[in-house]
């Protein structure tokens, strides 16, 4: 009879009209790794919340090592050792990672921070997971993979017996993953239940002994890993089999138009030089490792650099001034990395934030009346398929991939020449990664310079015409239709392909 550490009877939450978990029965064993999948606004995160204390179930019951609890607050579940690693993160910019990872948990008595013992238990945990994260550092100074360490940090420096994963990959490079899962394997070989929601199901089948598929709230199995395949996921988490390939490459001829037009470009100030070019109806990938420098790179054709030089050049009109305002103006958009920090305001409607950086043009061309902005709008979320009661629903109570999705109805809506996307398709599931790729594909057919950076190299090989690999924060090779490999690639971005230039 296996040990079951939390279960979960007849469990729903409900916001407002939306049914975010409906009547979930679920048993997760001791030492399991359990892992939760499903499409965006399946419930996922509701489920992990609900367990974690930060949300109360509207009726049901948890019960922990068979007892019935009832948890008022993530500190209730904390007492039980309980923790999660949220999907957002959750950290305090201006603090040190130090103080992050120890920020109200222990140890730390009547308010005293004992820093020696502090340190002790650190290292330890570093040692132990052997990420290398500055402990001094400013958080806000991280890049986000970085910070997504420390979130991890945080929860295993709390010494909690179930941690609640929520994808915690989706930051990580596929060797940060790598370590991760082994982490994750080791946490459950030494008794610590995890749950792991996650849309990259190579990884689930992977670390999971049991995976449970959620689909509009309501649980629909939870099977052995060994007896499932992405296929049987796919299929039980969208209810009909899925067309996961490309859609087909219509490459653009030869002369068509120098659409984005970059020169002598420097990120921050510092680096090498970099020249490139993105003709009409182009697709071009910028391939390499987290923190070779492809954000920085996308970053700064759009002008959100502010220290970064050099000529950008939109539909053969300079970019004056450059800023995102005047990028804004020239029809670029840029599909920032991280929603939370980058671009959205949690606060605010789905049509405020797609609307948002619009309203400049909009209002210039006399729009500034509601009734055209909401169609648009409207029509904007309607072509990524945002889940949502409505468009004036807040973002922050969307799920974690329509918020992706409203990121990329903003900029859709604008992109009237380049469209700039930073992984966007992270985080969000199977079906909507193939609209975003059909958007992209879209975008591109339709005459726009498309630049994206992907950290998937299947995408990359996928959608790109062209693949410009970035390493160092210089453009180490280019590769074009028939030349893109992916050896080559990789080679070139971990530097093992000596005098491989571009
Ligand atoms: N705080 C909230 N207020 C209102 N609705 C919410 C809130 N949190 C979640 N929801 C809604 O509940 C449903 C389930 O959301 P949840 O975040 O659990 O999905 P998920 O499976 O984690 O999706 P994703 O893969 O996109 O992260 C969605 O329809 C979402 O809009
Ligand atoms: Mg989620």
């Amino acid at each position: 009879m296996p040990d079951a550490h939390v279960e979960l009877r007849g469990v729903s939450k409900l916001f407002g009209a939306t049914t975010a978990v409906d009547d979930v029965s679920l048993s997760i064993d001791r030492g399991s790794v359990h892992a939760l999948v499903g499409e965006n606004g399946a419930g996922k995160s509701t489920v992990g919340k609900i367990i974690a204390g930060v949300h109360r179930p509207d009726v049901g019951s948890i019960l922990v090592d068979g007892q019935r609890v009832i948890f008022r607050s993530p500190r209730d579940a904390l007492a039980q050792g309980i923790t999660m690693v949220a999907q957002e993160l959750s950290l305090v910019p201006a603090r040190s990672v130090r103080d992050n990872v120890f920020l109200g948990g222990e140890p730390s008595r009547a308010g005293f921070v004992r820093t020696r013992e502090q340190r002790r238990h650190f290292d330890s945990i570093i040692e132990r997971v052997g990420f290398d994260v500055p402990l001094d550092a400013l958080v806000m100074d991280l890049a986000v993979a970085e910070q997504q360490k420390v979130e991890i940090l945080r929860a295993l420096g709390r010494n909690a017996n179930l941690i609640i994963m929520d994808e915690p990959t989706a930051r990580l490079s596929t060797d940060e993953a790598q370590t991760l899962l082994s982490i994750v394997a080791r946490l459950s070989r030494e008794g610590t239940t995890v749950i792991l929601v996650s849309h990259f199901l190579d990884q689930v089948l992977e670390a999971a002994d049991v995976v449970s598929v959620l689909r509009d709230g309501a649980l629909v199995s939870s099977r052995a890993a060994r007896e499932e395949t992405e296929r049987t996921l796919v299929e039980a988490m969208i209810g009909r089999t899925l067309d996961t390939s490309f859609p087909p490459k219509s490459v653009p001829p030869p002369d068509a138009p120098i659409v984005l037009d970059v020169r002598g470009l420097r990120c921050g100030g510092t680096g090498p030089l970099i020249d490139l070019t993105v003709r009409a109806g182009e697709i071009v990938g910028l391939a390499g490792l987290v923190g070779s420098g492809r954000s920085e790179i996308a970053r700064a054709i759009y002008g959100a650099d502010r220290r970064a030089e050099g000529e950008v050049t939109a539909c053969g009109r300079p970019v004056k001034r450059r800023s995102t305002r005047s990028s804004i103006r020239a029809g670029m958009g840029l599909i920032p990395e991280s929603r939370k920090d980058q671009g959205l305001l949690l606060g605010r409607s789905i049509r405020d934030n797609v609307a948002l950086p619009h309203l400049d043009v909009l209002s210039r061309l006399g729009w500034m009346r509601r009734q055209p902005e909401n169609q648009a709008v409207t029509k904007a979320t309607e072509v990524v398929d945002i889940r949502s009661s409505s468009i004036e629903q807040a973002v922050m109570e969307l799920s974690g991939g329509n918020q992706q999705k409203s990121l990329f109805a903003r900029w859709f809506l604008n992109s009237r020449s380049v469209l700039i996307a930073d992984e966007p398709t992270r985080g969000v599931d199977v079906g909507a990664k193939r609209a975003i790729y059909d958007l992209i594909t879209d975008a591109a057919s339709a005459g726009l310079a498309v630049l994206f950076v992907s950290s998937e190299l299947e995408e990359v090989m996928g959608l790109a015409h062209r693949v410009l690999v970035v390493r160092d924060q210089q453009i180490v090779l280019e590769l074009a239709g028939d030349e893109l490999d992916e050896t080559r690639i990789l080679g070139a971005a971990f530097a093992t392909t000596a005098g491989e230039t571009r």
